[in-house]
C-alpha cells in the first residue's frame, strides 16, 4: 500500500501546508481524518493563496478530497469555505469532496460552550480556537452527537436534539450565558441541510475501493503529536488523537491505513495556547524567531510562543506518533545565529531526565537541559541540494536526527514548494 500519512510532531504549525500540498499534487487522493476548522492551512498555488481549515488540501490540485468520520464538521465553517474558495476560482463538487456520513457535526451550541468554559476558567483557561470542536467531541463519545446521516432523518433530529439541549443548556445556564431554542437549531440545521447533504457518502466504501484500486491516499493531519488528547500535554490539548495511528479509525481503513508516517518537525518550536513549552524563549532570541518565522496563528492570528528545538519531545512524538521519516521545515529561520541551542533533556526536581514526565505539575516545573552547537554564517534559504548548505548546517541537522532517533527525509528551506531537498519519497516506501 503506497500510502502516506502527514502529522505534526510539536504543538502544531510546523509547516504542514506546503508539504501536504507538495505530497498532494503526487497523490490521487487526500483524507482529513481528525480535527475540525481549528487547523489553518495555508497554500500558495501561483498567484493564489488559498487558506484551508476543514477542506483537504488536495481539493487544490485538483485531487479528490475526503472528510472522514474522525473530522468534527461545522456544516456552516464549511459551506464558507466552499464559497470563498469557490470565488478564488476551485471547484468543489460532490464529485471532488466526500464526507464520511457518520461524521459528528459541530453546532452553534457547541462554540457557545466552548467560549463560555474558556472564560469561566479564567487563569486555567486551555486557550482554545473557540470553535466548538472540543464540546463536539466530547459529545460523540457520550453518543450524543447529531451525526451528518441524522439530516436525512427529522424524527431522529427531533428527539436527538432535546438531548443535546438538555446537557448543553444546563452548562449554558450554569455558566451565566444565553441558551438555545429546538427551534433555531431545527431552523438552522433545515437550511444547512440540502447545501452539506448532497457531499454525504459512504467513505468507508469509496477508500475501500480506491485501495484495491492501488491509488496513493495521503492522510492529512491537523494539529500534532504534543496536541493529542492521549499523549500530549493534557490538558492543554486539543481533543482528538493526531498520531497516525488514528488514519484509519477516523475514515473507516483498517489499521495498515496510515503507511509511510512523515513527521513534520520546525527546525526550532513554537506554541499557540497554553500549556507547558520547556524549551521556550522569553527573550530576544525568541522575539527573533518569532519575527524571522512569521510565527502567527493562522486561525487565531495570536503571536506563538517560540524556543530551541525540543529533541527529547520530538523523538516522543516520534515513537507513539509512529513517525517513519521526518520533514524538517524552516531551517532558514535560524540563519546568522551565532550558537544554536537544542533541548535534550530536563530537570526536574535536582534530577536530569530525558523523558518529558505525564503530570501537569511536573510537566509545568522541569526545567530545559539545553546543548549548544554553532550556528552557521551562509544562508540555507531556497536550498536544494544538500552541497548548498553550509556545513554547520548540516551538522546540526545529522544531530537532531541522532537525537530523536528518525532520518531526516525532507528538509524544507523557504515557503517555495520548490525549494526542498528530498533524501526518500515518502510514496516509494
Ligand atoms: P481546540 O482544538 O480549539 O480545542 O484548542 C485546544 C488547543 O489546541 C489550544 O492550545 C489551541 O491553540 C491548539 N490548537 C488547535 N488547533 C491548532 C492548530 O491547528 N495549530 C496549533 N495549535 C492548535
Amino acid at each position: 500500500m503506497s500510502n502516506v500519512t502527514v502529522i505534526g510532531t510539536q504543538w502544531g504549525d510546523e509547516g504542514k501546508g506546503k508539504i501536504v500540498d507538495w505530497l498532494a499534487s503526487r497523490a490521487d487522493v487526500v483524507v482529513r481524518f481528525q480535527g475540525g476548522h481549528n487547523a489553518g492551512h495555508t497554500l500558495v498555488v501561483g498567484d493564489q493563496v488559498y487558506k484551508l481549515s476543514l477542506l483537504p488540501s488536495g481539493l487544490v490540485r485538483g485531487k479528490v478530497g475526503v472528510i472522514g468520520n474522525g473530522v468534527v464538521v461545522d456544516p456552516q465553517a464549511l459551506l464558507s469555505e466552499i464559497d470563498r474558495v469557490s470565488a478564488q476560482g476551485l471547484k468543489v463538487t460532490p464529485e471532488t469532496l466526500r464526507i464520511a456520513e457518520n461524521v459528528p457535526l459541530i453546532l452553534p451550541v457547541h462554540g457557545a460552550v466552548d467560549r463560555a468554559r474558556e472564560a469561566a476558567r479564567g487563569d486555567r483557561k486551555i486557550g482554545t480556537t473557540g470553535r466548538g470542536i472540543g464540546p463536539a467531541y466530547e459529545d460523540k463519545v457520550a453518543r450524543r452527537a447529531i451525526r451528518l446521516c441524522d439530516l436525512t432523518e427529522p424524527d431522529t433530529l427531533d428527539w436527538k436534539l432535546d438531548e443535546l439541549l438538555l446537557h448543553h443548556n444546563t452548562l449554558l445556564a450554569g455558566l451565566g450565558a444565553p441558551t438555545f431554542t429546538k427551534e433555531e437549531l431545527k431552523a438552522y440545521l433545515a437550511e444547512i441541510a440540502p447545501k452539506v447533504l448532497p457531499f454525504m457518502a459512504p467513505v468507508w466504501e469509496i477508500l475501500e475501493e480506491e485501495r484495491s484500486r492501488k491509488s496513493k491516499i495521503l492522510f492529512e493531519g491537523a494539529q500534532a503529536v504534543m496536541l493529542d488528547v492521549d499523549h500530549g500535554t493534557y490538558p492543554y490539548v486539543t481533543s482528538s488523537n493526531t498520531v497516525a495511528s488514528n488514519a484509519g479509525v477516523g475514515s473507516g481503513m483498517g489499521p495498515a491505513a496510515a503507511g509511510f508516517v512523515l513527521g513534520i518537525a520546525k527546525a526550532y518550536t513554537t506554541r499557540v495556547g497554553e500549556g507547558p513549552f520547556p524549551s521556550e524563549l522569553h527573550d530576544e532570541t525568541g522575539r527573533l524567531l518569532g519575527e524571522r518565522g512569521h510565527e502567527f496563528g493562522t486561525v487565531t492570528g495570536r503571536p506563538r510562543r517560540c524556543g530551541w528545538f525540543d529533541a527529547a519531545l520530538v523523538r516522543y512524538a516520534v515513537r507513539v506518533g509512529g513517525v517513519s521519516g521526518i520533514a524538517l521545515t524552516k531551517l532558514d529561520v535560524l540563519d546568522g545565529l551565532k550558537e544554536i541551542s537544542i533541548c535534550v533533556g530536563y530537570e526536574l526536581d535536582g534530577k536530569t531526565i530525558t523523558r518529558f514526565p505525564a503530570a501537569p505539575g511536573a510537566q509545568k516545573r522541569v526545567r530545559p537541559v539545553f546543548e549548544t552547537v554553532e550556528g552557521w554564517e551562509g544562508s540555507t534559504q531556497g536550498a536544494r541540494r544538500w552541497a548548498d548548505l553550509p556545513a554547520e548546517a548540516i551538522k546540526y541537522v545529522r544531530r537532531i536526527e541522532e537525537l530523536i532517533g528518525a532520518p531526516v527525509t525532507l528538509l524544507s528551506t523557504s515557503p517555495e514548494r520548490d525549494d526542498t531537498i528530498l533524501m526518500k519519497d515518502p510514496f516509494d516506501s
